[in-house]
């Protein structure tokens, strides 16, 4: 394999065997990161994994006023003892390129009375608007003053209010910003139809470490109690189910056998029931930690999958999967209820020889928003196919690690360009690939 930094050159048609180590979770690390500005002491985060946005955040937490060291061992220290806000341009360069920077909104509005929120710049796999954000913030009592690139909050220092909310859908980010308003807001807050990911609960984890009020209650409601002040903290975060999903997926496609180190088995349920009636199969080590994924069937066999919320089938995990099963002895169908364009890797699917056709229509009993705006969110997969190695460009992170299971599927060689990509939520992925028998071409 050799790399030029963006570009991969691999072949492909090699069962794959080795173990890869995974650290903390990409969609958990930045909102510990983030939740580090509720409190003057200092904090630990460890387990985390040093990919884009850990060194955006990072980055941005110093140019509001935060000291923090060079993590060393996946151990980051940050003190926010003195935050002040920042000037637009400078907010911009991180609200342009991460979904992360808007959860700084609470805790600025708490530290300093101010905040800023850009129009989402939206990526590859949907708008990514952020009107969830600005009603969770509002109900705070936040005042906002619309500007050419988004909206300027302010609010009394240390003047959130507590409040009810209830959310049209259960968004991961809505439910990250309200926690990290209501931990501080005077008085009860209350979030109605909240997401209920495992990294919201280990947000939830260090929050209340941190001496947070907070309770989970059935139904998706998450009530909290502002307290006059957050404690210094150390937290290890949750390892990355994403990224344990992803290699998974790639022993299944090629017929390899994979050991992943340092995951957790209760955040992988429902994937691990969907890899097994995919014809894969999977061996843990007593502690949960350690898990081995292999093809158990002589070929993988052919699914209805649905991504849903928490805890369904998660959306991260769709792409790998399906790419995975143009392999499979039979048709796929695929209905994405999560986010309205994340069906764009098909097109490289195809171009390695894949047989996936997308459709507008729902495919699938799960209620979805997408059914009727002719977004192209319902798939089917013809297996199996024979894929051959050709050139493809990434579009997004997910479906960037497909189109490298895809190659890595293929036989002969394949260009994946675009792969810097990747280094937004997968740790060295390129050694990885190599500690798998990825090889050169
Ligand atoms: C998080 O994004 C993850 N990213 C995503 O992972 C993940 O796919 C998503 O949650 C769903 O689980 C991070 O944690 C950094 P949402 P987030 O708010 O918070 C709509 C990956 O590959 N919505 O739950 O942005 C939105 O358009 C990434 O790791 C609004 O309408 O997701 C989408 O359709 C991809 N208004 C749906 O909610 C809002 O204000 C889910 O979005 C916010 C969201």
């Amino acid at each position: 394999m050799t790399d030029n930094g963006d570009a991969l050159h691999l072949t492909g048609g090699i069962p794959l065997g080795g173990t890869v180590k995974i650290r903390g979770s990409k969609n958990a690390v930045p909102k510990l990161m983030v939740a580090a500005l509720l409190t003057e002491e200092p904090v630990l985060i460890q387990n985390i994994s040093q990919i884009v946005d850990t060194r955006l955040v990072t980055e941005l937490l110093e140019v509001l006023g935060c000291t923090t060291a060079q993590p060393v061992d996946g151990r980051l220290r940050i003190e926010a003892r003195d935050v002040h806000t920042a000037a637009t341009r400078d907010l911009e360069y991180f609200h342009v390129r991460s979904r992360i920077p808007v959860l700084t909104c609470a805790p600025l509005l708490h530290r300093t009375g101010h905040a800023e929120v850009w129009k989402p710049g939206g990526c590859s796999i949907g708008e990514r608007p952020v009107d969830l954000h600005l009603e969770v913030l509002r109900a705070f009592g936040a005042m906002s003053e619309r500007t050419d690139t988004g909206f300027k909050l302010t609010a009394e220092v240390g003047g959130l209010k507590g409040a009810v909310v209830e959310l049209k859908y259960p968004s991961v980010g809505a439910t990250e910003q309200f926690l990290l308003g209501a931990v501080v807001a005077a008085g009860d807050s209350e979030l109605r139809n909240a997401a209920t990911e495992p990294e919201i609960i280990d947000l939830i984890s260090m929050l209340q470490r941190m001496g947070a009020l907070i309770t989970v209650q059935p139904g998706r409601v998450i009530q909290v109690t502002g307290v006059s002040r957050l404690r210094g903290v150390s937290h290890t975060a949750i390892p990355d189910r994403l990224e344990a999903a992803s290699w998974a997926s790639l022993a299944l496609a090629t017929d390899g056998r994979i050991t992943v180190r340092g995951v957790r088995q209760a955040d992988l349920g429902t994937y691990l029931n969907v890899y097994r009636r995919a014809g894969g199969e999977f061996d843990f080590s007593s502690d949960g930690n350690e898990v081995t994924f292999w093809r158990e069937k002589s070929m993988p066999r052919p699914l209805v999958v649905e991504t849903d919320v928490h805890p369904g089938f998660m959306t991260d995990w769709q792409s790998p999967m399906i790419t995975a099963l143009t392999q499979a002895d039979g048709v796929t169908v695929l209905h994405e209820t999560v986010h309205e364009n994340r069906l764009a890797y098909g097109k490289a699917l195809q171009a390695l020889g894949a047989q996936m056709q997308v459709f507008t229509e729902c495919l699938g009993r799960t209620p979805c928003r997408f059914g009727s705006r002719n977004h192209q969110h319902s798939a089917v997969v013809v297996g199996p196919t024979k894929l051959q190695g050709t050139n493809v460009h990434v579009p997004d992170l997910r479906a960037g690690f497909s189109y490298v299971l895809a190659a890595l599927a293929a036989q002969g060689d394949s260009t994946v360009t675009g792969v810097s990509l990747l280094d937004r939520g997968y740790e060295n992925f390129r050694e990885k690939l190599i500690c798998v028998g990825a090889k050169l071409r």
